[in-house]
């Protein structure tokens, strides 16, 4: 598979791709007509801020699976155009988060107190110590907008400076405020009018988008700082400019701007703004950091993994995802189990969790199953991201429920899939962590580890079944790994699941159910 580097990423990512036989090509700044013409060969994309991946991007990208944005904010990335497509976007949220919030307290104290300016002044040998007087930090109250990540690691290192920290974030709890020892603010307007200093540290979304305007402006305390290591326009740009030109804003410490590259920004010509070009991830750490992570969740993407931190899927951190793991290849194997024994339209589908995996992060395993489902009749052209938006396209009902426990396992994955007027069911557990069991078939219950090859049968529970299969299985070069066989009631219905260790042929199939008694066969191939 081809992994095409767009932009700037760690030299130690690039080789974790190579690593894994993937072909890296590394293009930094490609033009955009170029991009739009190469692109249909590539399966994979990394980028950071600058490239847009939009409409028009995808629209050209055939093959693509993933878009690996080396970074956090994904306002370069459509995730509608993603998702429709089957394509998985993913970021590193956690990579780069120290060095921006160093970057913000560095902007913060360089514009208080004229680093830049004075710098700039004594290399024109000027020495001139009258012009750059700033101000302290201690006993003045900081604002941040945004207490996630950053905003957090923000707030607790300008404690250490003796500053007050008030925050307005009204997406996190009261006890994300205390734990981090911030004060609470309902409104911007009571950040905007007691804070010395205000730092935003929100995603640029339609609300956040200039949500620091002229109005807010006019409630601020005259000389208030300010800082934008986000998202260029989070404080309104022309906004800001008139604060300082009126003499409300006193210094602006700015890392990103609406446009980038941008080298004509009006506030370049204020004496009293620093700005730096989007640097606030720009460190040797954050950037190996950046560059393995995102290497290593393109690699993942490629291989149909469940990703953490895929943007377009539940949100999953490592540790999640590994104690999850086991249920995630349940739920696949499950669903993978209704098309090669049914043929019948789906209707409806109800997955029901019950026991430990209840408490879990339950969409994702439910993406499992619905990948599982459509496989084998989609084969690659479903993945995780878009298994849900298959099964609605196909008017297909999904409903997920929970149970507290179930009496005969300690964690129980049960479908039930609707298919005309038929009712298909079957349930599989995790044992000690890793050993996954099929235990149920539409009420035959078995304790089947699954294999690669498995036929399952339906037959008249009479003697001499199950020694004719084998029979016919041996003459036919076919070895039997397992066999289990489950009845309901004595001289009716039994149902035979077989592991075996290789592919059945059809006329193989064909010859089983020539015997007689043998109702159905399936050869299942997971
Ligand atoms: P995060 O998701 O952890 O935190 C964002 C916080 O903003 C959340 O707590 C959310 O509740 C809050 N928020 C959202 N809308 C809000 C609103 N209308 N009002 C108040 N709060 C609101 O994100 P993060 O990792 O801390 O990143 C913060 C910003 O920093 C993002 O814009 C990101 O792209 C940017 N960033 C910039 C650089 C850089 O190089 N300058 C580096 C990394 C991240
Ligand atoms: C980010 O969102 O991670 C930062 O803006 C840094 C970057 O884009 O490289």
């Amino acid at each position: 598979m081809k992994v095409l580097v767009a932009e700037k990423i760690a030299e130690k990512g690039i080789e974790v791709l190579r690593k894994e036989g993937l072909q890296v090509d590394v293009k930094l700044g490609i033009d955009r007509e170029e991009l739009l013409k190469i692109i249909k060969d590539y399966d994979g994309i990394i980028v950071r801020s600058v490239t847009k991946i939009n409409e028009e991007f995808y629209q050209h990208a055939e093959k693509l699976k993933v878009v690996g944005r080396a970074g956090n904010g994904v306002d370069n990335i459509i995730m509608e155009g993603a998702t429709e497509r089957g394509i998985i976007v993913v970021n590193t949220p956690d990579a780069n988060t120290v060095s921006a919030a160093e970057h913000t307290i560095g902007l913060l104290i360089a514009s208080c107190r004229n680093v830049a300016q004075a710098n700039t002044a004594i290399k024109n040998r000027q020495w001139d110590r009258s012009k750059f007087k700033g101000v302290e930090l201690q006993g003045k109250t900081v604002g941040i907008v945004g207490l996630g990540r950053i905003g957090s690691l923000v707030a607790t290192r300008l404690q250490s400076f003796g500053m007050k920290t008030i925050a307005y974030d009204p997406y996190i709890t009261d006890a994300r405020f205390e734990k981090f020892g911030v004060e609470k603010r309902e409104k911007l307007q009571d950040i905007m009018k007691e804070a010395d200093f205000i730092t935003v540290h929100t995603p640029k979304t339609e609300e956040t988008f200039g949500m620091i305007g002229e109005e807010e402006f006019q409630l601020a305390k005259k000389g208030v700082r300010v800082v934008n290591c986000a998202r260029g326009g989070i404080i309104g740009e022309e906004a800001l400019e008139k604060a300082i030109k009126a003499g409300i804003v006193s210094s602006a410490g700015i890392d990103v701007l609406v446009n980038e590259p941008n080298t004509t920004s009006p506030l370049l010509d204020l004496d009293n703004v620093i700005i730096t070009p989007h640097l606030g991830a720009d460190t040797v750490e954050a950037q190996d950091n950046v560059g393995v992570t995102v290497a290593h969740e393109v690699v993942s993407a490629l291989k149909g993994e469940m990703v953490p931190n895929a943007v377009n899927l539940p949100t999953l951190h490592h540790q999640e995802l590994e104690a999850m793991r086991s249920y995630l290849q349940l739920g696949e194997i499950l669903g993978k189990l209704y098309h090669q024994l049914e043929r019948d339209a789906i209707e409806k589908i109800e997955i029901i969790y019950s026991g430990e995996v209840a408490n879990m992060e339950t969409s994702a395993i439910s993406l499992a199953v619905l990948k599982g489902i459509f496989e084998p009749i989609l084969k690659e052209q479903v993945n995780y991201v878009n298994a849900r938006l298959i099964a609605q396209n196909r008017g297909i009902g999904i409903t997920e429920s929970r149970e507290i426990a179930n009496d005969n396992y300690m964690n129980l994955i049960r479908l039930k899939i609707k298919a005309k007027d038929k009712e298909f069911t079957v349930a599989g557990t995790v044992f000690a962590k890793k050993d996954l069991r099929i235990v149920d078939v539409n009420g035959f219950v078995f304790d089947v580890t699954p294999t690669p090859y498995m036929l399952v049968a339906n037959n008249t529970d009479k003697p001499g079944m199950i020694g004719q299969m084998g029979t016919l299985l041996g003459t036919s070069r076919i070895n039997i790994a397992t066999m289990q066989v489950s009845r309901n009631s004595k001289g009716q219905q039994a149902m035979m699941f077989l592991t075996v260790d290789s592919d059945v042929r059809q006329e193989t199939l064909k010859l089983i159910l020539n015997v007689e008694g043998i109702l159905k066969i399936n050869f299942v191939k997971l």
